[in-house]
């Protein structure tokens, strides 16, 4: 239908446009999965004084935001290496990798395949299955571990919004030691998913073959910043820094750093506000006849009966709300969209939306 499709969310004037439906002052971005939350007040009030951070270098081992990070994570500090954004971290790790074997689960966050191509990896994929809802395929994982050197995963996945649980990344991680491969974990929404699914930090000790991934953006909404990190063994941390460019991350988002930390409450706040809006537009929208992906965190993928997604597409863009298209999305291709969780007035706009997308049915 369009000439190109935008590979991300969060490009609302680039959809109008590529769409040719009019764009009005008030829209509803419902494309990119930032927390509704944030975000945190103090990062408002203080980002004035990290002005002065513009005139100076930036400490090119950025002790004290990794300090700061590792304090936050539990880890020792030379487990942690600072990165410009999840993105960094994924181009950083296929950069260790060049010219390997990779296994991608799809469909999943793009740009991992786009930075293995970059490095010249040879990637294989499996695929995740809507019949059996989105569910990780371990038992063909296991069995194609012995052929690559890195798997990526996505905990939670995006863009289905589902979870692995621990005992599963045992598994994986376990099997994929035996072949020398190393298992890429992907924590990029971790801080949503409610505290009954624990993060991996606690296996990278004893793992030598796991590199986790974590971003800033998504639960403090903090895309401009541009902040996240890899957590990984010690070796492992050396030799990614190596292949880092110099003064990679900014001064002014690690000036920032500690008041975005400030409120030790604010995840646990985010969790608990997330899981009862869950509750809600999940029953919202299956009683309005749509397919929800069981996801744990603040996006989801919607279908409308089967059907391909483009006239539905259309419907919310005329009412202002943009979702985010799966055309890009291997396995999907349109046959999806996936739609954040926005706050509460938005979210109600959406749910009297689709109510008027199902009364022309
Ligand atoms: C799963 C996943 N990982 C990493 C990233 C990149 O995050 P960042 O904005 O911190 O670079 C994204 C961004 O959409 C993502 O969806």
């Amino acid at each position: 239908m369009y000439m190109k499709w935008p590979a991300h969310g969060g490009q609302p004037s680039k959809i109008f446009e590529l769409t040719g439906i009019n764009q009005n002052e008030k829209i509803y971005d419902f494309s990119a999965n930032l927390n509704p939350l944030g975000p945190p007040r103090k990062i408002k009030q203080e980002f004035l004084q990290s002005f002065k951070q513009i005139q100076n270098y930036p400490d090119p081992d950025y002790m004290e935001a990794t300090k700061l990070v590792s304090k936050h994570e539990n880890l020792p500090e030379d487990h942690v290496l600072l990165t410009n954004g999840g993105a960094e971290a994924i181009f950083l790790i296929a950069h260790l990798f060049s010219g390997q074997k990779a296994l991608v689960i799809e469909p999943t966050f793009s740009e991992y395949k786009r930075a293995c191509e970059v490095y010249n990896i040879d990637v294989s994929s499996l695929s995740l299955s809507d019949d059996n809802h989105f569910t990780l395929p371990l038992e063909s994982i296991v069995e194609k571990l012995h052929e690559v050197d890195i798997v990526f995963i996505c905990r939670p996945n995006n863009p289905t919004g589902t979870m692995t649980s621990i005992d599963e990344m045992k598994i994986i991680i376990e099997n994929a030691s035996k072949y020398g491969t190393t298992i890429i974990v992907d924590e990029a929404f971790i801080h949503f998913a409610p505290s009954e699914y624990e993060d991996l930090t606690s296996l990278v000790e004893t793992n030598h073959n796991l590199i986790l991934l974590r971003s800033l953006t998504k639960i403090y909404s903090v895309p401009g910043l541009r902040l996240g990190y890899i957590i990984a063994n010690q070796h492992k941390v050396n030799k990614l820094r190596s292949k880092q460019i110099p003064w990679s991350i900014n001064g002014v988002v690690t000036s920032l750093l500690p008041y975005l930390f400030a409120d030790e409450t604010f995840i646990e706040h985010t969790k608990n506000w997330l899981k009862k809006q869950l509750i809600y537009m999940k029953a919202e929208l299956t009683s309005l006849g749509f397919y929800v992906s069981p996801t744990v965190v603040n996006f989801y993928l919607l279908q409308d009966d089967h059907k391909n997604t483009e006239e539905l597409f259309r419907f919310l863009l005329n009412h202002q709300l943009i979702p985010r298209h799966t055309q890009t999305f291997k396995e999907l291709e349109g046959r999806y969209l996936r739609l954040a969780v926005r706050n509460e007035e938005e979210n109600k706009y959406l749910l009297n939306v689709l109510r008027l997308w199902r009364e022309q049915q």
